[in-house]
């Protein structure tokens, strides 16, 4: 008999197929309470759980006492509770790699936004307010050049570093919770401690995982330690950053510019103080979300599913020690 796989994301025609093949499918295609009622239904008779975005919590996992493995169409984990799927022996498997370049590329482009303000312009085109040559109220500060700070140098903290340092002559500086020789030779990087980085960046870039020991990491101290130059970038997780720090610290002229692709809530609340702030970008956590890479991820995310449901290790397998071979 097919094993049972409750999907709470859209997959693509192929990707629907091939499941659809090997496996009955129950489809939540919209996580409003409707939806999360319709999950909470499917959840007894689950084998296998794909799909994103959702707080997958004890209290839900108790209703699937058959679920053997949740394929999560995200780099990111911090919506799983890794110690009870273990205990559980659920296996949980991600989909690395394949977002790394997208995500560098958003980044980029925030950093690119906040420094040259491009929204701001851009809005001000748009809205009929460009009625002369724009003078030094309307400057931006250079990209190239400046000093690259990277927070967490995983992958993506790597390809950015890649950007930074052959794309745009960026002298690259990084904290990670080790260093990290191959990549210090590549991008002629050099480690720093955090409170370094933080004093001696005109990026400061946060790339690093959610987890107990990194939320909150950037709050009040932190941003007291960044210069009135710096732009703070995160396109990590908003739990990282104390945002009500991050605030203050813009509209104290404490750093430049943020752009964020993430936050504290999301979506982000439309009354927003940061909202209000011109020196910021805001994106909807938009770090891998191009057709190309969306669907990578997702045929990532089957393969992972598939194989475990098939008694098979999947690769990206994040609980190695829920796997019993
Ligand atoms: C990820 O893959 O973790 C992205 O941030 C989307 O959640």
């Amino acid at each position: 008999m097919k094993k049972q796989v409750v999907l709470y994301k859209k997959l693509s025609p192929l990707l629907m197929a091939r499941l659809h093949e090997h496996t009955e499918v129950t489809l939540i295609d919209n996580l409003n309470p409707e939806g999360l009622a319709q999950l909470r239904e499917a959840l007894p008779r689950a084998h296998g759980l794909l799909g994103a975005s959702l707080k997958l919590d004890a209290e839900l996992l108790d209703l699937a006492p058959n679920l053997e493995a949740i394929a999560s169409v995200s780099v990111g984990v911090d919506n799983y509770d890794i110690d009870y799927l273990t205990e559980r022996r659920i296996l949980l498997s991600n989909t690395p790699d394949v977002l790394t370049e997208t995500t560098a590329d958003t980044g980029f482009a925030l950093i690119l936004a906040t420094a040259r303000r491009v929204v701001e312009l851009a809005n001000m085109v748009r809205s009929g307010q460009w009625k002369r040559n724009i003078g030094p109220a309307h400057f931006g500060t250079d990209v190239h050049g400046k000093t690259l700070g990277i927070i967490g140098m995983g992958r993506i903290g790597e390809a950015l570093a890649q950007r930074g340092h052959f794309g745009f002559g960026m002298p690259v500086i990084y904290h990670s919770h080790s260093a990290k020789p191959a990549v210090e030779q590549r991008f002629n990087a050099q480690y720093r401690s955090l409170p370094e980085l933080l004093q001696q960046a005109d990026f400061i870039c946060l790339t690093l995982p959610l987890t107990a020991e990194t939320e909150g990491l950037i709050g009040a101290e932190e941003f007291a330690l960044m210069r009135p130059e710096s732009i703070f970038i995160n396109i990590s997780r908003g739990k990282v950053v104390d945002e009500a720090a991050l605030i203050e610290a813009l509209r104290a002229g404490q750093i430049r510019g943020a752009g964020l692709d993430v936050f504290e809530r999301e979506p982000l609340d439309p009354d927003s103080p940061l909202l209000t702030l011109n020196n910021v970008v805001a994106t909807p956590h938009m770090g891998s979300a191009t057709h190309e890479t969306r669907e990578a991820m997702a045929t990532c995310a089957v393969d992972n599913l598939l194989m475990a449901l098939a008694g098979k290790r999947p690769k990206n397998l994040v609980n190695a020690s829920a796997w019993q071979g």
